[in-house]
């Protein structure tokens, strides 16, 4: 077993735990608490992965931008602890009926992952239990304006510009950097953006803010976008405007690796 997860390397042959940095998804993980509905949610199998990869039973998972919850069922369902926070709260209070809190403890807050006094709840909420720091992260922030997630001003998606979304996405770095443990942990898992007749890397520029906090770049995991709900039913028309212009059609995002 490693010293950050309970891999049995004597039974290597049998790991379902995939180490290519192509990531084909050929369709969305159906079992478990997951409902879909959720426009802007990522598939199980990426916070599934991530946390076989990255943590051992009872260890500690967070999610600054928990949204529709994925990341919390994989985790309770992988008997892991969790922590994840989002800015609209009926999001929260549909995932903390979801959790059934048998094994592991959940703390779920309503707030804006940018801030100190957010932070500080999390913080508490460790203290009580004993606990100080988290031992993965897992970031799914909006992908800056895509997608408009909520109304609130703070919500990264209403960020004025791409300088407003990325001072912000670097402030919830390193809030969520503050929480992890030495050695272990975090993964962002964002996609680019066509704005203006130009790609806009955000991929590359959120890896950027990462690596200006300190922290070691392990791998950059190129997934499939394939199945998205956003786009079915829609191939023909983007491969036709395609055709008629000069770009490509986006088909992958990114799952950024760094340690500690
Ligand atoms: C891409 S979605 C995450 C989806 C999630 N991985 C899932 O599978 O459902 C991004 C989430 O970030 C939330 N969000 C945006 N700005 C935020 C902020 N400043 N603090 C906390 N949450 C925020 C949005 O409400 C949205 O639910």
């Amino acid at each position: 077993m490693g010293s950050f997860n309970d891999i049995n390397l004597k039974k290597w042959k049998e790991s379902e735990i995939w180490t290519d940095s192509l990531w084909i998804i050929p369709e969305r993980d159906k079992s478990g608490k997951h409902d879909n509905s959720y426009h802007g949610n990522f598939v199980p199998q990426i916070p599934r992965q991530l946390i076989l990869r990255y943590t051992k039973k009872n260890d500690i998972v967070f999610d600054p931008f928990v949204g529709s919850g994925t990341t919390a069922y994989e985790a309770e369902s992988l008997k892991r602890n969790f922590i994840g926070i989002d800015i609209q709260k009926k999001l929260i209070s549909k995932i903390k009926n979801n959790l059934d809190g048998k094994n592991n403890f959940s703390i779920l807050v309503k707030g804006d992952s940018t801030k100190k006094i957010t932070l500080n709840k999390i913080i508490e909420s460790l203290k009580q239990r004993k606990k100080k720091k988290v031992q993965l992260a897992i970031l799914h922030p909006p992908y800056f304006d895509i997608i408009k997630f909520s109304q609130f001003n703070d919500d990264l998606s209403n960020a004025k510009s791409l300088e407003d979304f990325l001072k912000k996405f670097r402030l919830v770095l390193e809030n969520t950097a503050s929480l992890l443990e030495e050695k272990r942990y975090l993964a962002i898992v964002i996609g680019d953006k066509y704005s203006d007749s130009q790609w806009i890397p955000l991929g590359f520029y959120c890896m950027n803010e990462a690596q200006k906090l300190g922290l070691t770049l392990k791998s950059i995991i190129v997934k499939n976008m394939s199945g998205n709900r956003g786009k079915q039913n829609k191939e023909a028309i983007w491969r036709y405007r395609a055709l008629a212009s000069d770009y490509y059609i986006f088909k992958h995002e990114y799952i950024l690796i760094f340690k500690k």
